[in-house]
């Protein structure tokens, strides 16, 4: 078995993160989540007002402070999952809120942003052996990676689940905004000039809407060995 480098990349909320982390737990790879880092640096610029509620941004004051920023990935005993940490604080929760997620496409496509963000991806990723998911890890942080996965869902099979995982966590929200939510920044990570959503030419489609947990897993795991057999 040689090591080598997933890429999970399709539309919010469609289940690339499940599929990754059940992917990376098989098989001994480390996951990273490159949309928790867009979403730090959202909530960065929220929390020293650095974007209007319009969702204008200060840019010239977020380049000098970008330096500042320091986003990790603890493993939490307790959950057995990986948190994210903005600066020394535990912000997985605060991250997947609506107030940050209303604001993150805006934010995602400022170019000095992407391209910080994806040094550092590159950099996590230089051992391979990981499995990133995200928007353009397929197209432009590792366009070698030997497995690539495009997933998609409906739009509102995508609200009904972003509903849900709010709910359980205790951040109702109408799922009628949740839906345009997801509509509008569908649109936006489409349409942004650097690094747009689209499906790397090589990668894979899974419609995550027609399979099951268990069907996806079997699929993406097979799709591995093939790829990672010497
Ligand atoms: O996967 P997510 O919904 O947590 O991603 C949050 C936002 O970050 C999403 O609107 C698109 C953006 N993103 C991106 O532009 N590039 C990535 N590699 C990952 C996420």
């Amino acid at each position: 078995m040689k090591k080598i480098t997933v890429a999970v990349d399709g539309y919010s909320s469609c289940g690339k993160s499940t599929v990754a982390k059940a992917l990376a737990k098989q098989v001994g790879y480390v996951y990273v989540d490159s949309g928790a880092m867009y979403r730090c640096v959202t909530l960065y610029c929220q929390q020293k007002n650095l974007i209007s509620a319009e969702g204008v941004v200060e840019e010239v004051k977020l380049k000098s402070l970008l330096p500042q920023i320091k986003i990790e990935f603890v493993n939490n005993a307790e959950t057995g999952k990986a948190d994210t940490y903005l600066n020394g604080e535990n912000v997985e929760s605060e991250i997947r809120s609506l107030k940050v997620s209303n604001h993150v496409s805006i934010v995602a496509a400022i170019p000095f942003v992407r391209e910080a963000l994806v040094g550092m991806q590159q950099a996590m990723g230089k051992a391979k052996g990981v499995v990133m998911d995200g928007r353009d890890i397929g197209t432009t942080v590792f366009p070698d990676a030997e497995l690539k996965l495009f997933m998609t869902a409906s739009a509102e099979i995508r609200a009904q689940r972003r509903y849900l995982e709010l709910k359980e966590k205790g951040q109702e929200e109408p799922f009628e905004a949740i839906l345009e939510n997801v509509k509008q920044r569908d649109y936006l990570d489409e349409h942004r000039e650097v690094s747009p959503l689209r499906k790397a030419e090589d990668a894979i489609v899974l419609d995550n809407g027609e399979l099951t947990p268990e069907q996806q897993n079997e699929i993406v795991l097979k799709l591995f060995m093939e790829k990672a057999e010497d």
